[in-house]
């Protein structure tokens, strides 16, 4: 029997990227079904993408079934893999979170601040209803998960959704590697780097080269600027040497936000008064995208979709597959549950971590006690977090001030009000959870 894939939000840009995957793997990871599964809303686009896939396994001559539905229930029944890039509220709730922030003087991202909490409180009820139909649906399923936050989601769905085959993944590991073994000219499958924190907040400690450590290497490189990690949706400020020699370890495009505050707000301001929000430009993006994907001489993704951040992720989603499948015994970067991993976040917290990826799904590898030069840093991310998914559960506008109080990129009692009333107001339409009375008086 082939493997049945189910893609929610399949509707997306990206898709092609999975579909593209499932096609270069087939020998390793024999998918028989995909169903891309979309909300009413995006019945146009779940159209067109339906198309190009179709296209895209025809030229590739392979037996997959590619079938489109808007009943997700239908789309889970005995699925073997299930990915989730959905994206609640679509572009313009993003342009809010964007927005609203950098209106008040904060950083607006939608992953990072103010937004990236928006996000999950939109995301995380949606994300627990698909936990339950899967747990009915197709038990043994796994859930990658890269809807973002995809930490705090993955966290979220992992200690209170009652389905718990579910890994969370993101491309930024995947693309620090890559970009490290091409500044190094050596092939990536020869280069590992361990690395350690949280979602977008994941630091690189040490390089390895068949083993042997390159570290000092690469951070030369940093340095020296022939090495840059930002991808096309986060500014390029560079770091400096001391920061870099003091860390000592390789840090990822996202933490400009966290140790460049006032130089990445300055930049993604002026940005946003000559561009608009990065949502804007995506919508563009995606204008000119879903008009190619529409030629029905294409049959291959388009060149055009590397403009987008979330770029190569289906290569980490569809390696992440194919090791379960095949119970690789490999290592790979992953958002899994800390387990003692790292010794000084709890063990039900979940960690950005290599893991080996086995049939009975990741095996975080111990990284042992946070250094002491992030330590505190990532605690509090991770105390900021858990706050957001209790915040995201309970609907209480106390516990969304106090996630915003712990965020290092707002943290500003009195400011912090005035923003969160505001982002409350607009984004009311998605967040059920916040207009019952009942969550205001606890
Ligand atoms: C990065 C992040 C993803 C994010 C993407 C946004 O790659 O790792 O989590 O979704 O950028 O890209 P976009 O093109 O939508 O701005």
């Amino acid at each position: 029997m082939g493997i049945k894939v189910v893609i929610i939000g399949g509707g997306s840009s990206y898709t092609p990227e999975l579909i593209e995957g499932f096609i270069k793997r087939y020998e390793s990871l024999p998918v028989s079904e995909i169903i891309l599964c979309d909300i009413e809303s995006g019945t146009a686009k779940l159209a067109i993408i339906t198309r190009l896939a179709e296209r895209m396994i025809h030229r590739s001559g392979l037996p997959i079934r590619v079938s489109s539905t808007l009943n997700r229930r239908h789309a889970l029944e005995g699925a073997d893999f299930v990915s989730t890039q959905i994206r609640v509220g679509g572009l313009e709730a993003r342009a809010l979170d964007e927005r609203i922030p950098l209106k008040h003087g904060f950083i607006g991202q939608e992953t990072n601040g103010a937004g990236g909490i928006f996000k999950a409180f939109r995301t995380i009820p949606v994300l627990l209803e698909l936990s339950k139909e899967m747990h009915e649906l197709c038990p043994d399923a796994w859930l990658i998960n890269f809807t973002n936050p995809a930490g705090i989601v993955t966290e979220a769905l992992l200690k209170h959704g009652p389905h718990q085959n579910v890994i969370g993944v993101c491309n930024i590991p995947f693309n620090m590697r890559n970009s490290t073994a091409e500044v190094l000219h050596v092939d990536v499958k020869r280069v590992s780097i361990e690395f350690i924190g949280l979602n977008h907040f994941v630091f690189g400690r040490r390089v390895f080269v068949d083993g042997s450590d390159r570290t000092q290497e690469v951070m030369q490189r940093l340095m020296t600027k022939q090495l840059d990690f930002s991808p096309a949706n986060i500014v390029s400020l560079g770091w400096s040497d001391a920061f870099l020699q003091a860390v000592n370890m390789l840090p990822n495009p996202y933490h400009q936000y966290y140790f460049q505050t006032t130089e990445t707000l300055k930049k993604d301001l002026a940005a946003y008064n000559t561009n608009g929000t990065r949502a804007e430009i995506v919508q563009e993006v995606e204008r000119t995208l879903f008009e190619a994907y529409q030629d029905e001489q294409l049959d291959e993704k388009p060149a055009e979709l590397e403009l987008r951040g979330g770029a190569y992720y289906s290569d980490a989603a569809c390696s992440l597959m194919d090791s379960i499948y095949n119970n690789r015994g490999d290592v790979q970067t992953v958002n899994t549950l800390n387990r003692g991993a790292i010794s000084d976040l709890p063990v039900d917290a979940v960690i950005e971590v290599n893991a080996v990826i086995t049939k009975e799904g990741p095996l975080p590898i111990t990284v042992g006690p946070l250094p002491l030069s992030v330590k505190g840093l990532i605690m509090q991310m991770k105390q900021m977090e858990e706050l957001t998914i209790q915040a995201a559960l309970s609907g209480s506008t106390k516990d969304a001030y106090l996630a915003f109080l712990m965020n290092p990129l707002i943290q500003d009692e009195k400011r912090a009000q005035p923003l969160l009333e505001e982002m409350l107001l607009a984004h009311a339409a998605w967040l059920p959870q916040f207009q019952s009375k009942e969550a205001q008086r606890t």
